[in-house]
């Protein structure tokens, strides 16, 4: 079944939405390596492959369904953070932001009774929520340690060893 214009735009949306946030993420690394830390950097190198994977669980969707990818441009990320807790606070705000928006999208699919879009947008509210928990628990994590030094070095080498998950978990 074709899916509706107005459904297949705000799907294009999201894939933009999604290719944003990996540019996002792409200038935190660029920051934390500047900075010198590098674990941090290789927390947000993985994470900017992980939200080019969500972009392209969505490109692959509407090319399944028969649709057209459209893509749009993107904007220069911000580059300047104050602390390694300043640009996860900026994070969290910008998951909220794209939470919103696949709730949002989740809701025109429950309008339009677009059922495989409903079920492929579940793994996103599924994922938007971890990822949301994820990174509060950095940010605890960074609000205890503060500014001392060798804990800072400590959760720098931690944060080394993430790495990316399976389909862009
Ligand atoms: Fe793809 Fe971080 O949301």
């Amino acid at each position: 079944m074709a899916m509706k214009q107005h459904l297949v735009d705000a799907f294009n949306a999201q894939i933009q939405a999604e290719f944003q946030s990996a540019y996002v993420y792409l200038g935190m690394a660029a920051w934390f390596t500047e900075n010198n830390l590098p674990g941090f950097a290789q927390w947000m190198r993985v994470q900017w492959e992980e939200e080019t994977q969500h972009a392209m669980k969505l490109y692959d969707f509407l090319h399944n369904r028969g649709e057209n990818v459209t893509l749009r441009p993107l904007t220069a990320p911000g580059g300047s953070y104050t602390s390694a807790l300043d640009v996860f606070e900026h994070v969290h705000s910008h998951e909220q932001s794209i939470t919103a928006s696949i709730n949002a999208l989740y809701e025109l699919a429950l309008t339009e009774k677009d059922l495989p879009s409903q079920i492929v947008l579940q793994w996103f509210i599924n994922e938007q929520v971890e990822e949301e928990a994820l990174v509060i628990e950095i940010i605890e994590r960074l609000k205890l340690v503060g500014s001392d030094g060798p804990s800072i070095y400590l959760l720098d080498r931690q944060m080394a060893t993430r790495t990316p998950g399976p389909e862009g978990a």
